[in-house]
């Protein structure tokens, strides 16, 4: 199992002088998903820290803070198999002592999307962010693609502050196809679903497929793009739409596409009250 460290002052005694240091940062309830990254990390780095810590900061006051998933043991266990050395899993108190007032606020690419649906949330994730590379100080630090505004907001935090860290991004995990709700991106909220409702859950991937598919039969307006997935998502009732959005580099609205590594299409909604999000590249093969 790896070594459970608890403040930040136990993070850099443990780290010393322990050459590349990986960073996997998770609010915990470890998955396939989370595996991934930290085993990308085990085969890059000489040391690996995996942090658990369900921010509080990132959470809105009607949003899921206090009934989150929670298992630590389980969680050393998954950690450990995927190669992590240390498990960083802070209280709260440690984070966010008394008198805490600092807020770190990036603009531009935190307001659409996320940002527009979950007011805060952005603030929160680049604030715990800043402190985790702070108190790891580490050579690389992994994050998913699943996420991937909060991706392109970590690596504006990192860029317009001159940390010295790499920011890795690995492409999303999902359900395999022998599975009953193949497709479905891995997420500690898939918890929340009976196996029924994650089959059903499927209706985002599927629609972010059929908008790769009409990118890649060569349509190129991001109106008509659209609309090849809300087809899809117009077949299931119980799906509350936030956003489905075809979007350029840096996550801008544009009219047309131009091929570009970037382009990417971003779904989100409630679906049995429980709020997804996936997303997928256009034009990359
Ligand atoms: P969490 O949702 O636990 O995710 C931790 C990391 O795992 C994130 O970088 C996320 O993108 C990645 N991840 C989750 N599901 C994945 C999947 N199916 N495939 C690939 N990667 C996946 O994201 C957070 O925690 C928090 O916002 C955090 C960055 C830790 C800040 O609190």
């Amino acid at each position: 199992l790896p070594r459970l460290l608890t403040t930040p002052a136990e993070v850099r005694a443990a780290l010393a002088g322990r050459g590349r240091v990986g960073l996997v940062p998770t609010m915990g309830y470890l998955h396939e998903g989370h595996a991934t990254l930290i085993a990308q990390a085990r085969a890059e780095c000489d040391v690996v820290v995996v942090s658990v810590f369900v921010n509080p900061m990132q959470f809105g006051p009607t949003e899921d803070l206090a009934k989150y998933p929670r298992d630590l043991e389980r969680d050393l266990g998954v950690a450990g198999a995927a190669g992590a050395d240390f498990v960083f899993h802070p209280a709260a108190g440690a984070m966010y002592p008394a008198g805490f007032s600092t807020r770190v606020e990036i603009s531009g690419v935190s307001e659409p999307l996320d940002g527009a649906a979950r007011p805060g949330h952005f603030t929160g994730v680049a604030t715990v962010v800043l402190k985790l590379l702070n108190i790891v100080q580490p050579t690389r630090a992994y994050f998913g693609e699943k996420d991937w505004q909060q991706l392109a907001v970590v690596r504006r935090l990192v860029s317009d502050l001159d940390l010295n860290t790499e920011i890795v991004g690995v492409p999303t995990v999902r359900a395999s196809a022998d599975t009953p709700h193949a497709g479905l991106a891995l997420s500690s909220r898939n918890t929340y679903l009976s196996p029924e409702q994650q089959r059903r859950a499927t209706v985002l991937s599927r629609a972010l497929r059929a908008v790769q598919t009409a990118y890649a039969g060569g349509e190129r307006d991001t109106g008509r793009l659209r609309q090849a997935g809300l087809d899809v998502l117009g077949s299931e009732p119980e799906l509350a739409l936030d956003y489905l959005a075809v979007v350029g580099p840096d996550l801008r609205d544009v009219p047309r596409l131009t091929d570009d590594p970037l382009n990417r299409v971003l779904v989100a909604g409630r679906l049995f009250g429980v709020r997804l999000i996936d997303n997928m590249p256009l034009g990359v093969a």
